[in-house]
């Protein structure tokens, strides 16, 4: 495909620049930069430029943009451009224009219009991550659904990207769940289902320890017997991995989450060693107190927070297989950039492991990609009504359950089967919904009732929506026809097509802070513009190429929402 139209109108405002008597008092580098009106009375698209040089080159910005837009040339693209405000640039795309980038969009039903990025990576993407034996809860539910949506987005613009999940399979809780599964394992409840079997033990032992200084001790040499090697040990160990894993997979497939690999923290333990010695041999590391410590004098905030690798027993720390995973990264995956979607509370540790890997002279490119809590409606941490945390499989249990009333309000008619399949895909969406709607930083409030709304920024709203682009062919009785004539009569359609066609800037500035919220909020645009079209134009009653073209723009916005929901993680369905 083409250029986006931001980059055609940017193009032709520089051309008017170059072209204008201040050319060459241009600032080095100077490009004007082109935005998406946010008020559609006074144009499709806005530029600041003017006021922005005006400012360097102490001149009048109307006046100054007087001049650019003498020098424009907007051709088949846009209208003469017109001045507001204090100098904004606005710019009105020809409706011949929008007519033969629409005919183009339709035409390229793989990309739709989104180009590939010329600066292809290699990414190694590390989310998920939940710690063995230990809950996985609804805080790990934000990592799973941000990462596995930035991985889709990543690649669908051409990047290469690697799931990895780095899950926390050789944490001290290893010391208690020995314990506990020397002493109070009950196998069959452990065969039917494992992962709550662990979980039990955990918080048993967990709260036993809490008085009992002696059971400490025990659990604590458990732990060292493990650590050394002890084959019993290593046995149970390993099975407490395996349990866990399928446990976990299931709620994975549930999610519709893929991982290209499971290299947890215990896959780097023959790494850790000698990662310590070189980091002493070459002067990054010191001995502190019997510790071994990185210190980071250059950073004041850090005077006193060195980061720990090893301790003064011997015993490796999470920064230190964190430091060994980049070397694998770097080394056998061959990562340019390693993203990590942790939350907030981890930024000091992150800090300090990319600041070494810089003194080690590595240059890929890591980034920490934070999110905030998920609060429940007493606006306090997510807790069930017992106060414990709240686990992910329970909440998609609910999810779909929840979502099964709406299936059976709306389509009693349906078969149970047809039920059950569309539950699952409104109950699972409306979870990743909430999540991806909301800027990653936002501690959001977990709410059944709004997640699952039909209306509003919602997941069964957009669902709905695309529901309705297919729902127009069954009428029809056949699916859509290439080809045909296009012509853009109504306000309406042409609001459409400008939002359809700006699918191709919204899918990269996803990437640029890391934020899928920017989709969704673009594809609830898409839907709320394909609800006015629907309520003002006609389509089957019509005739000829207004007919044909109302059917193309059902078509590619079922396309759009089914590709872009599809870049969330979210599923569509033909009916609801
Ligand atoms: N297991 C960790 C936790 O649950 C998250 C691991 C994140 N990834 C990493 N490479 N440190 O907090």
């Amino acid at each position: 495909m083409s250029q986006t139209i931001a980059d055609l109108l940017s193009t032709r405002l520089n051309a008017a620049l170059a072209a204008s008597e201040f050319a060459s008092d241009l600032p080095e580098n100077f490009v004007a930069q082109i935005d998406q009106a946010q008020n559609r009375q006074f144009g499709d698209y806005q530029s600041n430029a003017a006021m922005v040089l005006a400012k360097q080159l102490k001149k009048n910005p109307r006046e100054l943009a007087g001049i650019v837009i003498d020098h424009f040339e907007g051709g088949e693209l846009c209208e003469k451009p017109e001045i507001a405000g204090p100098g904004f640039i606005n710019f009105r795309l020809q409706t011949g224009f929008l007519e033969s980038r629409f005919q183009e969009l339709l035409a390229d039903e793989e990309r739709l219009g989104v180009s590939k990025t010329d600066t292809r990576q290699t990414i190694v993407a590390d989310f998920s991550a939940p710690n063995v034996a230990k809950p996985m809860h609804v805080g790990h539910i934000r990592s799973t659904i941000l990462g596995d949506s930035l991985t889709r987005v990543a690649k669908f613009l051409g990047h290469k990207v690697l799931s990895d999940n780095h899950i926390g399979d050789w944490g001290t809780q290893f010391g208690m769940i020995l314990w506990g599964w020397k002493n109070l394992l009950d196998e069959a409840a452990l065969e039917s289902d494992p992962i709550p079997e662990l979980l039990r033990i955990y918080r048993e032992v967990n709260a036993k320890t809490k008085e009992d200084e002696a059971l400490r001790e025990e659990c604590k040499s458990e732990l060292v017997k493990l650590q050394a090697g002890d084959k019993e040990n290593l046995a149970i160990w390993e099975r407490c991995i395996e349990l866990s894993k399928i446990g976990l997979q299931k709620i994975y497939d549930r999610l519709d989450v893929e991982f290209d690999h499971w290299l947890g923290e215990s896959f780097y333990n023959d790494r850790l060693a000698p990662l310590v010695e070189d980091l002493i041999a070459s002067g990054i590391a010191e001995e502190s107190d019997g510790a071994i410590c990185v210190f980071f004098p250059e950073v004041e905030q850090m005077a006193d927070k060195p980061a720990l690798i090893r301790k003064s027993d011997g015993g490796f720390l999470y920064a230190t297989t964190d430091l060994a995973t980049i070397d694998y990264r770097i080394e056998e995956l061959d990562a340019d950039a390693i993203w990590y979607i942790v939350g907030a509370p981890q930024q000091l540790h992150f800090d300090q492991i990319f600041r070494i890997s810089k003194k080690r002279g590595q240059e890929a490119d890591l980034q920490f990609i934070p999110f905030g809590s998920i609060l429940g409606k007493d606006r306090k941490m997510l807790r069930t009504r017992s106060g414990d945390t709240v686990q992910l499989a329970d909440v998609l249990a609910e999810a779909v359950e929840r979502a099964r009333g709406i299936v059976e309000e709306k389509n009693p008619d349906f078969s149970d089967e047809e039920k059950a399949e569309i539950a699952e895909i409104i109950g699972i969406g409306s979870v990743k919904y909430a999540e991806l709607s909301q800027y990653r930083m936002t501690d959001y409030i977990f709410d059944w009732d709004t997640m699952l709304a039909l209306k509003g920024n919602t997941a069964p709203y957009l669902l709905n929506a695309y529901v309705r682009t297919r729902a127009i062919f069954r009428k029809l009785g056949s699916d859509y026809e290439p080809g045909g004539a296009i012509q853009l009569t109504a306000d309406a359609e042409k609001d459409l097509v400008l939002k359809l066609a700006q699918f191709a800037e919204t899918v990269p500035a996803v990437l640029a802070d890391f934020r899928p919220n920017t989709l969704a909020a673009y594809l609830y645009e898409v839907a709320v513009a394909y609800h006015k079209f629907w309520e003002a134009c006609p389509v089957l009653k019509e005739e000829g190429a207004v007919r044909e073209s109302r059917l193309a723009l059902c078509e590619l916005t079922g396309r759009i929402l089914r590709c872009g929901l599809g870049l969330l993680g979210i599923k569509t369905t033909e009916k609801m």
